[in-house]
Parts: structure tokens; sequence; C-alpha cells
């Protein structure tokens, strides 16, 4: 039997045109912004970004690319990124509001890992909880270059292939996935003398315990990837120093909550769901807790 394309999918299971050509597009657009990260590997540019944190050039050149390819699709009014001191406004009249994390994972463009980009879709303009969330999606340029959305009908996966004239396609590898349980894998960011020692305590109890293994890379998307497949626990929590932890809510944690609550997962930001949390400035961070839903209640009474 043929394997479906993501259009194909697309065309099955999301009702508005213009958002499957939104999803498409990114995906597509995504690989080609690819082709041109060998230019860029090296060095970073004087700027921090509104995080105070080094820019690497390629996470300045990714997120230009991939902003001019989303704005030229006509279907997008305003972008809202986590390299951009200010929204991005686009066409007036387009119907979509979008985040983008152009590239996720900065620290393993040297090493040569995995890293991706990270997007979500709303029918609003921002604030808005992760309830608004129209669709989702990432990229993991990975070994392989994977693409996952949802747009609350459950989380699908897509995997770049050629065909035999040498074009670029996105086949199915996973409908609607399930997160396995009971969870076979962990990883935590942040360090660990500055946590909470409540939540210090979870976390040896994850391989004592729970008898999970550590995988951590330092790439949300990577990280995430490890649990969508193999269940278990992530965690960049609040800690001393960094009481709302390091990711961003609305470019990187909400996002992958939708993705990962369709998969049968549950999220949680120490005040109920990541999809629930709302917050004024865009720009917030926020701890983020995604876990198998046994591992998920066992922090929550950890912590309280
Ligand atoms: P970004 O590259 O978009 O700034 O995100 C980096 C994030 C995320 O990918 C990862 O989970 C985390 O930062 C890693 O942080 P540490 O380097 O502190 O482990
Ligand atoms: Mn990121
Ligand atoms: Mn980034």
């Amino acid at each position: 039997m043929e394997v479906e394309t993501l259009e194909s999918h697309l065309e099955r299971h999301v009702e508005d045109q213009r958002l499957r050509k939104l999803i498409s597009s990114f995906a597509y657009i995504s690989l080609d912004a690819q082709h041109h990260f060998p230019k860029y590997l090296r060095g970073t540019l004087g700027d921090k970004n509104k995080y105070g944190e080094a820019v690497a050039k390629l996470d300045e050149w990714v997120n230009g690319y991939l902003c001019d390819s989303l704005v030229k699709t006509g279907l997008v009014a305003k972008i809202y990124s986590e390299e951009l001191r200010q929204p991005l406004i686009a066409s007036a009249n387009a119907p979509f509001f979008v985040t983008l994390d152009p590239l996720d994972g900065s620290s393993n463009i040297v090493t040569n890992n995995a890293f991706g980009s990270i997007v979500g879709v709303y029918a609003e303009d921002l604030p808005q909880t992760g309830k608004r969330l129209l669709a989702s999606f990432y990229k993991l340029y990975g070994p392989v270059n994977t693409f996952v959305y949802s747009i609350g009908k459950g989380s699908h996966e897509f995997v770049k292939h050629y065909d035999s004239e040498g074009n670029a396609k996105f086949l199915l590898l996973a409908e609607n996935i399930k997160v396995p349980e009971p969870g076979e894998v962990f990883g935590l960011g942040g360090d660990p003398l500055e946590w909470d020692p409540r939540f210090l305590k979870f976390a040896k109890d994850l391989f004592r315990v729970e008898k999970l293994k550590v995988r951590y890379s330092g790439t949300l998307v990577a990280d995430f990837s490890q649990i969508l497949h193999r269940g278990g626990l992530f965690a960049y929590p609040s800690s001393k120093k960094s009481p709302a932890g390091k990711l961003r809510l609305v470019y990187e944690a909400q996002p992958l909550a939708l993705i990962w609550e369709q998969a049968g997962g549950a999220s949680w930001s120490e005040e109920g769901s990541l999809l629930e949390v709302y917050r004024q400035d865009v720009d917030s961070r926020i701890p983020v807790y995604f876990g198998n839903r046994h591992l998920i209640e066992k922090l929550q009474k950890a912590l309280s």
C-alpha cells in the first residue's frame, strides 16, 4: 500500500484550506532553509536577543529566512518570534498569527547534534492561552528530517523522502502517535543544585524507583521527540535563580504541549496544564513539565 503524503493527510484532516497550506508550506520552507545551514555554522553576532542570550549566525539567518518565507505565503498577519524584539507585522488581512522558535537548540549547532524549529498558529492576535492554538508543528533536523503536526485531532509525524525525480516529499511515519506506557526515558534541564529539593528527590526517584534512563540533548524538540516515542518525562523546572525556568511559554512550551497532550501525555507548569497558562507578556518564560500521566501525578504530589 502506498504511504500517505503530508498533503493528502492534511486534505483528509484539516478543513480550512488556508491552514492546510500554511502547515505544508512550513514543512517545505524549513527544508529549503536546511540546505543553507552549512554556510552559517560558525560564529555569533555581537548582539544579544531579548532574553540576553548570544545570537548565533544561524539563529539570525534561519529567523530571517523563515519569517520572509512565511510572509510570502500571504497567510500570516503577524509573526511573534523568539529572535525578534517586536512582532513582525505582515499582511493585515491574513488569517493567522504565528509564533516561531526558528532555531531550537542553538548550543548544538557547533557540535552537529540535532536541532529544530517550532511553530504555533492562532486565529487571533496574542496574548492567548494555549487552548486557542489552531495548530502547532515542529521540524526536527536530525539524521532524517521529520515534521510533526497537530490541529487538536491527534499528533502525526512525517519524514522527508525523495521521489524518483529527486523531489522532496513528506510521507507519513506515525499517525495518531500515542505516548508509550509506562515510559522509558527522562531528560531534565537546569542546575540540580538550584532546584527545589523536593524536585531533586523526585528526579532521583525517576531512575531509582521508575527505572527510567537518562536522555538529555540540550535541544527541546530532540528531547521531546525522545519522550514522544519512548514515553517518560522531560522537565525544565523552576530553580532558585530562575523561578520561571528557561523555556519560553508561547514559542516553545505551548506548541509542544498541544502535540504532547494530543498524544495522550500530560503537561504541567506548576499551575495546571501548560495549555491553560495565560501571560500578558508574550515573551514570558515558564517552568515546563511533559510526562506520562502517572509521572506528572507523582510530580504534582512531590511538589505539593
Ligand atoms: P534555543 O536554542 O531556542 O534558545 O532553546 C534552547 C533551549 C532548549 O532547546 C533546551 O531544552 C534548553 O534550552 C537547553 O538549555 P541548557 O543548555 O540550559 O541545558
Ligand atoms: Mn528553543
Ligand atoms: Mn531558538
